[in-house]
């Protein structure tokens, strides 16, 4: 059957998803938001999709046959477990929710009504984590050992005051935010070992001091100085995986740092040849040995909009699994693995030393 989609939750991503849908040929008939507004204006932007007054409205649709859940983190599970129980396919933005013991209960609802669902990890899809992913495949890297990954920003706390920086709503601060994105990426590279250790840290320097924030701009607009920031604004771990693999992780939403001194994107030691790329980038070298020399191995790529190109690929997948039941992007077993490394984090930190991951 053709797909076509719903979107609960009309905000900055949801709108992302309704480009992404028009640019493949889905039609996107109707959304759900909380906020009257944010549906009216996505009914406006999007002909065709009905601005819903219940989430029930719209899982109620029967010629919608699958959703794009893009609301706060908080209401993840909730939304994605009754979407499923409507027999929809759902596509889950990052991250898949706020803790383990939630995902499970999204994994047994998936279980119980043979559901299909795609996780949002974006990173995956882009010309160079697929480029590297292919060479890594083809045997070019050898055995990876270690993945750094890094992102990095001097001012970028999203939303300061709003849901971003509250964490009965976001679950924590860059690590939950960013992190996902680059763990699951690490992870994915690596061929999916199963993470056993981590320490971690977390810090809170920034986003806490409201007023006192000096920004030139900010994702999810202006602070709200009445607003709520009690997560952390910085995070590094080292994670130890099946294997030997070892992760280090380091995620930022401000700092007192030159962006242009640190390195955003991931860097692969394997035992034959590596790499440091940047996720959205197209410029990079695989540096290997050949002919008996120290080498560099230089991927070109089309031309064209590199964002699309990841989005783009997301769909493909995601509609190949709608339609024909092919495996998804990512699934609910690699949420659930990030997830359970955000937690050991989280816990490291609080407790300050090496935590197993449950
Ligand atoms: N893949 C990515 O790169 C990426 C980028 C940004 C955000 N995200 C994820 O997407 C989700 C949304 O982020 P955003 O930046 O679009 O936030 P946003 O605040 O711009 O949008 C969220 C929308 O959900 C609505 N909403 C809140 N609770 C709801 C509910 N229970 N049912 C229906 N609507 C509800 C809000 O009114 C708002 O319009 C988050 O989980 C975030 O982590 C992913």
């Amino acid at each position: 059957m053709a797909m076509n989609l719903g979107i609960i939750g009309a905000g900055a991503i949801g709108n992302v998803h309704a480009e992404t849908a028009r640019r493949a040929g889905i039609p996107v008939l109707g959304c759900w938001d909380v906020n009257p507004a944010k549906g009216a204006a996505f009914e406006a932007r999007h002909p065709g999709a009905k601005a819903c007054r219940s989430v029930d409205e719209l899982l109620a649709m029967r010629e919608v046959d699958s959703v794009v859940v893009a609301v706060p983190n908080v209401d993840h599970a909730e939304v994605a477990c009754r979407a499923l129980e409507a027999g929809k396919t759902v596509f889950l933005e990052k991250p898949m929710a706020m803790s383990v013991a939630e995902c499970d209960r999204i994994i047994a609802t998936l279980d119980r009504t043979k559901g299909r669902l795609q996780m949002g990890f974006v990173s995956r899809s882009t010309p160079a984590s697929r480029a590297v992913r292919h060479f890594i495949d083809e045997g070019t890297f050898g055995r990876i050992y270690h993945v750094k990954c890094s992102l990095y920003r001097r001012r970028g706390v999203p939303g300061l005051g709003g849901w971003f920086t509250t964490k009965a709503m976001s679950g924590g601060g860059p690590l939950i935010d960013l992190g996902v994105h680059v763990i699951d990426l690490a992870l994915h590279l690596a061929g999916s070992p199963r993470p056993q250790r981590v320490s971690g840290a977390t810090y809170a320097n920034f986003g806490r001091r409201m007023g006192g924030y000096v920004h030139t701009n900010m994702w999810a607009g202006p602070p709200r100085l009445d607003g709520t920031c009690d997560v952390e604004d910085h995070a590094t771990a080292l994670i130890r995986c099946e294997g030997g693999l070892t992760i280090e992780a380091n995620v930022t939403w401000a700092m007192n740092v030159d962006e242009k001194h640190v390195s955003n994107g991931m860097t692969v030691f394997g035992d034959k040849g590596g790499c440091f790329f940047p996720i959205f980038g197209k410029q990079f070298a695989i540096a290997t040995e050949a002919g008996g020399k120290v080498a560099d191995l230089v991927p070109e790529f089309a031309s064209g909009n590199v964002e699309h190109d990841a989005w783009d690929e997301q769909y493909r997948m995601f509609r190949a699994l709608a339609e024909r039941g092919e495996r998804p992007h990512a699934d609910a077993a690699a949420g659930r693995r990030v997830q359970s490394i955000l937690d050991a984090v989280y816990r490291s930190s609080a407790e300050g030393r090496e935590v197993e991951v449950e």
